[in-house]
């Protein structure tokens, strides 16, 4: 971890990975009484609870994660955060949490941004300011019961790329030994509990030196669901194919693609894919506000021994490529943000 005091020397933007850097500041604000409080600062890095908290209890916690990005018209803006107000919002209802009115999770990320402004990396580095939020349930219980008070917690951390390959093409693997979430489950849900098992499944994928799991659905392990923490799409001739499954996260980055991709003259197809499917495709990758778009090289199913390789040259595919360049283009101001995706956030 890379304390504050350190980046007041000089900070090697380009080669900032998804390692936790702290900005100085990060926001709470609490829930009791059946409203929320003021909205404070602080230095520190540390949250007091009781220790019964139903957070530890029982896994009472939703998050989000969100970039800020310095363009090149020198403005700062955010990506979609009201998407992500909303997304905090459904999976905070979804744990009988109390919802984070949209207006203030967009206040606090203005204001976090404006408070740690000088960690906001600048333009040109590909680097960009990571905003997480998370809400805790904080009533203490020992009955398995929810709280009726919470913390709502900003953080924010500036951020490289999610992978250290860079953008280009990495093997995935397909096992059934291990599912993300349950059927019926809260896996369209941003729930920290949901991220727990899936640590032991992404360790045995990187062991084998692959980059993520592919996790087929939990109901019958014939359909493709998502990629570690990213979603999944692929490109088959003209289509851009992206699995729909009420097992996902519906991902932000997702969302903007396929827009994209419309535009660029693609049809889009939000439907069930069944991995013998992907012996059919041209170009597939995982999509997520970390890593924008990870292309893929290969999928192996680590359970017949059969291997779909993808890019038999290891490079990226053209629409992948087309698709990662022009979101990015969006977030750093390059290309008019004609969906009205951002949002300047001013520093003064
Ligand atoms: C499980 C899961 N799927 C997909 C995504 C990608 O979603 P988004 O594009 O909104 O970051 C994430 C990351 O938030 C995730 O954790």
């Amino acid at each position: 971890m890379t304390t504050a005091r350190e980046m007041d020397n000089e900070i090697d933007w380009s080669s900032l990975t998804f390692d936790y850097t702290p900005a100085d500041i990060n926001l709470r604000c609490h829930y009791s009484d059946g409203k929320w409080g003021e909205i404070e600062a602080t230095r520190s890095q540390e949250v007091a609870l009781p220790i019964a908290a139903t957070c530890l209890q029982y896994g009472q916690e939703v998050f989000e994660g969100l970039k800020i990005f310095c363009g090149k018209d020198g403005k700062v803006r955010a990506f979609r955060m009201a998407d992500n107000a909303r997304r905090i919002k459904e999976s905070a209802e979804a744990l009988i949490m109390e919802p984070v009115p949209e207006e203030m999770f967009c206040e606090m990320v203005k204001k976090i941004v404006k408070l740690n402004a000088r960690f906001i990396p600048p333009y040109g580095t590909g680097a960009s300011l990571y905003i997480r939020p998370l809400q805790l349930g904080i009533s203490p219980q020992i009955a398995v019961r929810h709280s009726t008070e919470f913390v709502f917690i900003m953080m924010a951390s500036p951020v490289g790329p999610y992978f250290r390959e860079g953008f280009c093409p990495t093997p995935i693997c397909v096992t059934r030994r291990f599912d993300r979430v349950a059927p019926c489950g809260t896996g369209r849900w941003k729930v920290g509990g949901n991220y727990a098992y899936s640590l032991t499944a992404g360790k045995m994928a990187h062991d084998l030196g692959y980059s993520s799991v592919l996790y087929l659905d939990p109901r019958e392990k014939r359909f493709l669901d998502e990629c570690g923490p990213a979603n999944f799409f692929a490109i088959k001739g003209n289509t851009y194919i992206t699995p729909k499954s009420d097992s996902i996260l519906p991902s932000i980055t997702n969302m903007s693609f396929m827009q994209l991709a419309r535009d660029m003259g693609l049809t889009v197809e939000q439907r069930q894919i069944l991995l013998d499917e992907l012996d059919e495709v041209d170009e597939a990758a995982a999509c997520g506000t970390a890593a924008v778009a990870s292309p893929i090289s290969r999928i192996d199913d680590l359970d017949t021994g059969r291997s779909f390789v993808i890019s038999p040259d290891n490079t990226p595919g053209p629409i992948t490529t087309e698709l990662y360049h022009r979101l990015r283009a969006i977030q750093y101001g390059e290309a008019a943000d004609i969906h009205g995706w951002t949002t300047v956030i001013d520093l003064d």
